[in-house]
């Protein structure tokens, strides 16, 4: 074969790779190792200056998101093959929420293990596209190989009423992982969530205090940010379909402070070797939250992708009012005493003394 023919198809690929917005880089690992499928190099093409992004290209209400062909991508630049056997299915791991819980940092950083495959975006299957049926539902999964295991994360299940019964009826046997952060602090997400799109489209938005509290000061039970935050209401729902074994609590604050932590106890509820460690992590200053840093050394490339959440996670937190905060205390108190009793581990939300 002609030397051009030989490389026809790794031109191509560098070249789509180099004119898409990357989120990682790759240089010829050194010295460089033999692998059957991969083919030799020529000198210029050994130096790859692919560009890096701090920001990762998610929507802020992760819609829009695909993140899978970026990771398809990677895979194919620093291992060089296609893989033949890969199959898509139901997911084996599906993270049900909560809302505002780190939902995005977990599915993106358990991503970090080679053997942790997930959809891009949210799917919305148990909540909003139940009826599109199943075989929908496995369209919208990555292709993965026999030992992967497949993800997907859709933090509207957990509080939704149906989902947890649809979801059992549809995959019994699946592992459920559940991220919660103060319900206080998750509320306030939540509400800021809101705030920030009207904001962003040039509206106003009220305070938190007019949607929260009543005329004569007591907490208004219905609104929607605050029963999302009434985590036994919720969990009890998924108690009658799943024994507790089968749902993993990942607990919020612990990930913002160490992910390799929290992420090394799913690892172990997932029964895969246990990888991901501080390495795989770097504080952004900026952020003022850790980032993900995958490395590859596998194959001829050595590639790094480093993965720091959207602008849209972490957002400045929104005014609130003197004693908000701990009139909303007062009133989780209670609630987040029945939570702990239903799962038999104290979280210790409450304000800082
Ligand atoms: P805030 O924006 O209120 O700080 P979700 O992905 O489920 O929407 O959750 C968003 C929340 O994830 C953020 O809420 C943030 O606190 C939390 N989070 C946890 N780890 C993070 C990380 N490494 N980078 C950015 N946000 C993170």
């Amino acid at each position: 074969m002609k030397t051009f023919e030989k490389y026809t198809p790794l031109f191509l690929i560098l070249s789509i790779l180099v004119m898409s917005n990357l989120t990682w880089a790759c240089r010829r690992a050194d010295p460089p190792k033999s692998k059957s499928s991969s083919m030799p190099l020529e000198d210029d093409q050994k130096k790859i200056i692919v560009k890096e992004s701090e920001d990762s290209d998610i929507d802020p209400d992760e819609t829009e998101e695909d993140t899978a062909h970026d990771d398809q991508d990677f895979d194919l630049i620093c291992e060089g093959y296609v893989p033949p056997t890969m199959t898509q299915h139901l997911p084996q791991v599906i993270i049900i929420g909560a809302k505002k819980g780190g939902t995005r940092a977990l599915i993106e950083f358990l991503k970090l293990h080679p053997q942790l495959k997930a959809a891009g975006p949210e799917i919305h299957y148990f909540n909003k596209n139940y009826d599109k049926g199943v075989d929908w539902y496995i369209s919208r999964m990555p292709p993965a190989e026999k030992n992967n295991l497949v993800m997907e994360k859709t933090p509207g299940y957990f509080h939704h009423p149906q989902s947890a019964q649809r979801l059992y009826e549809t995959t019994k046997d699946s592992k459920l992982l559940l991220i919660l952060r103060d319900p206080v602090k998750r509320l306030v997400s939540d509400y800021n969530q809101f705030r920030s799109k009207n904001l962003a489209e040039g509206k106003t938005y009220p305070m938190l205090e007019e949607l929260v509290f009543n005329k004569d000061g007591s907490v208004d039970i219905t609104y929607p940010p605050l029963q999302r935050s009434i985590y036994h209401h919720h969990i009890s729902r998924w108690f009658k379909y799943f024994p507790k074994e089968q749902i993993h609590i990942v607990h919020g604050e612990s990930f913002i402070k160490e992910p390799w932590s929290e992420l090394r106890k799913v690892e172990q509820f997932l029964d895969v070797p246990t990888v991901i460690t501080e390495d795989n992590f770097f504080f952004n200053q900026t952020k003022g939250f850790y980032c993900g840093k995958e490395m590859r050394t596998t194959g001829v490339w050595d590639c790094v992708k480093r993965k720091c959440l959207s602008k849209s996670k972490g957002r400045p937190k929104p005014p609130l009012a003197e004693g908000t905060l701990d009139k909303l205390y007062r009133f989780f108190a209670e609630h987040n005493k029945i939570f702990y009793a239903l799962v038999g581990h104290d979280y210790g939300w409450k304000p800082k003394e």
